[in-house]
């Protein structure tokens, strides 16, 4: 029935009516639940979900129990959800309607009356940290679709929106003290078709003001999701260096990229640049109230360093051994400037190569299980991502019939055995590194929500399992639920890929992904990982 499937779940027989006449009762504690909860069920029921003693009411109470728990009974006499603190009452809540008919997610069916079979739920998160990480640099995300995508997690009771704001192709946050930033590299003449095919030849931009970011942070807030931005650093930094030439390595001009892949140019590694960014992040903070601020730290090619007699010296300068070192001491400096403002910096496992990665950084571990074994052993907290199980812009299936056939086959199935704890780590004490885990959206081959849709469903209800319930998988329970859920996705309005496969709309063609076979892929993946696995 509820996705993500609750620890304890018993149906009695009888059912409860919600109608026009409903009372919604609150503690004063819970008071902003209860508001989200009427403004969802009263355009469907049609009243105004008063508070009152009225029997066969929704009563939301604070009880004693763990974080994000929560308890909810169904019978004649009402529906009661009990809760220690508002994040537990609101997950009762999502499964409340959960409950209902998928027409209680149609918000224009006023004056329905919706059965609520009687139950009992006891339930609660395995993981604090249930991610979504979603690239708005490669293919910008308008606001109004950004703030549907967080309604979305929380249905699936995620509570993490990792949010990638900056990239080669292009710089989506507004920031006061360099508007070139947005002014030049949030904007791109034109976007690669596919992975490897020509420029569309249209232009392609878009970014969030710091007022929309403070809504988006409030409108996340409120459903219990926590923001937490990258601003990728020092590679994958060509829009900010196009905007600003001096914190490249080049005297050549640059473009905002216009292509995909793992790009050239990367920062410079002199002291303008380090304050320059510790200016951005200064804004940053201000926007985002989340403990964790990511810098990513991937995928930065040394090419440009190698050639450069000015970081050659600064490699010298800084008495480090090479552009891994140099590597690590950017990011050791912005971390310590992040620490300075009471924020845990986050950062790709490659940030553990080099001088390794910075007391107290989080690690989001994305190629295979090496960097999550690597970063729990040497004490670091650890999200695992890993592109082999929850990336969910990887193609859905083999053949020619998906619309960008990218990455290695990863069905609804393989996301829904994805193991947060991997089993290097069994039984080791530096499993309790592992935070919880998050499921990624890269989007250079998605450029619209309706693509959104089709790549992240329903493969993010089978990530949220992984992450919320307990690690015994249930793949037959999952597989019904997900009949029922599907309905409810249906009625939310959301494009996801039907199981057999996508709709005559849905196909691209003409659109070529990154054709990898899965050995070669992950033979790459292997090559990528051999400076952790040798530790260096
Ligand atoms: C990544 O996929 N470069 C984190």
């Amino acid at each position: 029935m509820v996705i993500p499937k609750p620890v304890r779940l018993d149906t009695r027989p009888g059912r409860l009516v919600l109608d026009r006449h409903t009372t919604l009762t609150a503690a004063p504690a819970l008071a902003e639940v209860a508001a989200w909860l009427r403004g969802e069920l009263s355009p469907v029921t049609g009243g105004e979900l008063p508070p009152g003693p009225r029997p066969g009411g929704i009563t939301l109470a604070v009880r004693e129990m763990p974080p994000e728990a929560y308890r909810l009974s169904v019978e004649d006499g009402g529906a009661l959800i009990e809760a220690a603190d508002a994040a537990g009452a609101f997950y009762g809540a999502q499964t409340l309607r959960q409950l209902l008919p998928p027409e209680a997610y149609r918000k224009a069916a006023a004056g329905r009356s919706l059965p609520l079979p009687h139950v009992r739920i006891e339930d609660r998160p395995r993981f604090a940290w249930r991610g979504c990480l979603l690239d708005v640099a490669r293919n910008f995300l308008p606001k109004a679709d950004l703030l549907r995508f967080i309604d979305l997690m929380a249905v699936h009771k995620l509570n993490v929106l990792h949010l990638h704001l900056t990239d080669d192709q292009g710089w989506r946050l507004e920031i006061r003290r360099y508007p070139r930033l947005t002014g030049v590299g949030a904007w791109r003449r034109e976007s690669q078709v596919g992975w490897n095919g020509p420029g569309d030849g249209r232009p392609h931009g878009g970014y969030y003001s710091q007022d929309d970011v403070r809504e988006i942070v409030a409108y996340a807030a409120r459903r219990h999701i926590t923001v937490v931005p990258e601003i990728d650093l020092p590679g994958h930094t060509q829009a900010a260096i196009a905007a600003h030439p001096e914190l490249g390595n080049l005297d050549t001009p640059l473009d905002v990229a216009t292509t995909w892949g793992v790009g050239p140019n990367v920062l410079n590694a002199e002291e303008h640049t380090v304050a320059f960014f510790q200016n951005v992040l200064d804004e940053v903070v201000e926007l985002f109230p989340s403990p964790y601020i990511s810098i990513g730290g991937d995928e930065c090619r040394k090419d440009q360093w190698r050639a450069s007699p000015a970081a050659q010296r600064r490699i010298r300068e800084l008495g480090l051994r090479d552009e891994a070192d140099l590597q690590s001491w950017i990011i050791g400096r912005i971390a310590s400037h992040l620490a300075a403002h009471g924020r845990r910096t986050v950062g790709w496992d490659e940030i553990l190569e080099g001088r390794g990665a910075p007391e107290h950084a989080v690690i989001t571990s994305w190629r295979d299980d090496h960097g999550t074994v690597v970063a729990a052993k040497s004490g670091h907290d650890v999200v695992p991502c890993p592109n082999t199980s929850v990336y969910l812009d990887y193609r859905q299936a083999p053949g020619d019939e998906e619309p960008v056939p990218f990455g290695t086959v990863l069905t609804v199935d393989d996301v829904y055995a994805f193991e947060p704890i991997p089993s290097a780590l069994a039984g080791d004490r530096a499993a309790r590194r592992v935070l919880g885990a998050q499921c990624c959206l890269w989007t250079e081959l998605i450029d619209s929500t309706r693509q959104l849709d089709y790549m992240a469903f329903p493969r993010l209800a089978a990530f949220a399992e992984t992450v919320w319930s307990s690690e015994d998988r249930d793949p037959a329970g999952f597989r019904r639920r997900l009949g029922a859920h599907l309905d409810r996705l249906t009625a939310l309005g959301v494009e996801y890929r039907p199981e057999t496969g996508p709709l005559p709309w849905q196909r691209r063609p003409g659109v070529a992904g990154r054709p990898e076979e899965d050995d070669a892929w992950q033979a790459k993946v292997s090559e990528w990982t051999r400076p952790l696995r040798e530790g260096r």
